[in-house]
């Protein structure tokens, strides 16, 4: 009996309870991109210490012995690091589901066929817009011919395709023609995601919000195209927080299924808790993955249910939406312990509800983008991290990969 008493209390522990599925391997902050909604923190002081080639293969080890199952080669722009396919190699011999999710730039035909050697399972590719010339205003830099290069070559290459598009007030418009472009790429999946403000796009929501009758009619499109593309691509449409009545079950619950290290080894429950000021992040540089997902205060912050203040500590869908997500909270109210405004049953829901008036009532006309002049409130772009740059290479001699790339190629660090 008492070793039954000790076998359930170990069962129910978060040790057993909690068990990652999922590794966001930011593997540095730079990139040839500056899009205004980058989740990437939008203070980069010290960033010039990524994690070298064999620290990231013993976090591969570790996430591997955690129980992880998929890594996501993220970033910044993972391209930019050359030991890229080394790492890749690393994952696919640990049995890993290995997936980029790049910006496309630096995704040369030689590249490409390094890291299918390697074992590279799938590709995502970012796009700003279904056309170059507000693709390009909206990402900072000249990307979008490159970024048709690339998934073409991605399919011929036959790497299963995710396009990812960000949606907001600019581009909101074009969703149908962005369908049928992913379509047109013989996308597998699209994934259609409403800006989640936090990071750069916090900074820019003024900007960045849709109006209530965009979102409404882009929902329409995004579920037509659902049904009509079903068994063909997979449509994901991943709805917009501030607009709602629930919020969204934010990372499938705080330090449940998913865990982050970015390019400095601090370990995070998601890419953006950075954002929390009251928590401190444990780093691989000084502790085993192991132990900081099982024991570190910042993983067990907010597990489960328990710290979870009314309305959530008594709602019917505590474990279903996990009370949203942490940062927004942080963000929107200065507490990340507080209900999420984007439920309509949090205290702090007028809070919310008062800025997006305001933001609506003083929305800036289209395109934002494009013009220069005209707008009182600036976009700010994503910059890079301070000491680290990223050197984009003008060609000198034409060949196949500078061709397939638009002529600029990113030299590796
Ligand atoms: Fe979710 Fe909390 Fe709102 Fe309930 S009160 S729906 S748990 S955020
Ligand atoms: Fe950090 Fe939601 S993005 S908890």
């Amino acid at each position: 009996m008492e070793q039954q008493n000790q076998l359930l209390m170990k069962v129910s522990t978060p040790k057993v309870r909690y068990r990652p599925f999922g590794l966001l391997a930011e593997l540095t902050y730079r990139c040839p991109l500056h899009c205004p909604y980058c989740s990437n923190p939008v203070e980069l002081a010290h960033t010039n210490s990524e994690l070298t080639t064999e620290e990231w293969k013993r976090v591969m080890q570790e996430a591997s012995d955690l129980g992880v199952l998929h890594i996501l080669f993220s970033g910044g722009e993972p391209l930019v690091r050359k030991d890229l396919p080394e790492l890749v190699a690393y994952a696919h011999e640990l049995e890993m589901y290995t997936n980029l999710i790049t910006s496309a730039i630096g995704f040369t035909r030689s590249r490409a066929l390094e890291l299918k050697e390697a074992g590279l399972d799938s590709v995502q590719i970012s796009f700003q817009a279904d056309e170059a010339q507000l693709a390009d205003a909206i990402a900072g830099t000249k990307a979008h011919s490159r970024k048709l290069e690339a998934a073409r070559m991605t399919r011929e290459l036959g790497f299963p395709l995710t396009i990812n598009v960000v949606l907001h007030r600019e581009n909101m418009g074009h969703l149908s023609r962005m369908i049928a472009l992913a379509e047109e790429l013989d996308a597998q999946r699209l994934e259609l995601a409403n800006t989640q403000f936090l990071g750069w796009a916090f900074k820019n929501k003024e900007a960045l919000l849709p109006t209530r009758s965009q979102v409404k009619e882009a929902h329409a499109i995004a579920e037509a195209a659902q049904v009509r593309l079903r068994g063909k691509m997979e449509v994901l449409y991943i709805l917009p927080d501030y607009l709602g009545d629930r919020p969204k079950p934010c990372m499938n619950g705080w330090g449940r299924r998913f865990l982050t290290v970015n390019p400095m080894g601090e370990v995070l429950p998601c890419q953006t808790a950075g954002v929390i000021p009251s928590l401190l992040f444990d780093s691989v540089r000084q502790h085993s993955l192991q132990w900081i997902w099982h024991e570190s205060p910042a993983f067990n912050r907010f597990r489960g249910t328990e710290w979870m203040p009314e309305p959530c500590q008594s709602c019917t869908q505590r474990e279903i939406d996990f009370g949203g997500c942490r940062c927004q909270s942080f963000l929107l109210t200065g507490d990340a312990a507080n209900t999420d405004p984007a439920c309509s049953l949090s205290p702090y829901r007028n809070q919310l509800t008062a800025l997006v008036e305001n933001i609506e009532q003083h929305s800036i006309t289209p395109p934002a983008f494009t013009a220069t002049t005209t707008h009182t409130r600036p976009i700010h772009f994503r910059t890079n991290p301070k000491g680290l740059p990223v050197r984009l290479a003008q060609p000198t001699a034409p060949s196949r990969d500078r061709i397939s790339t638009g002529g600029y190629p990113i030299v590796s660090i």
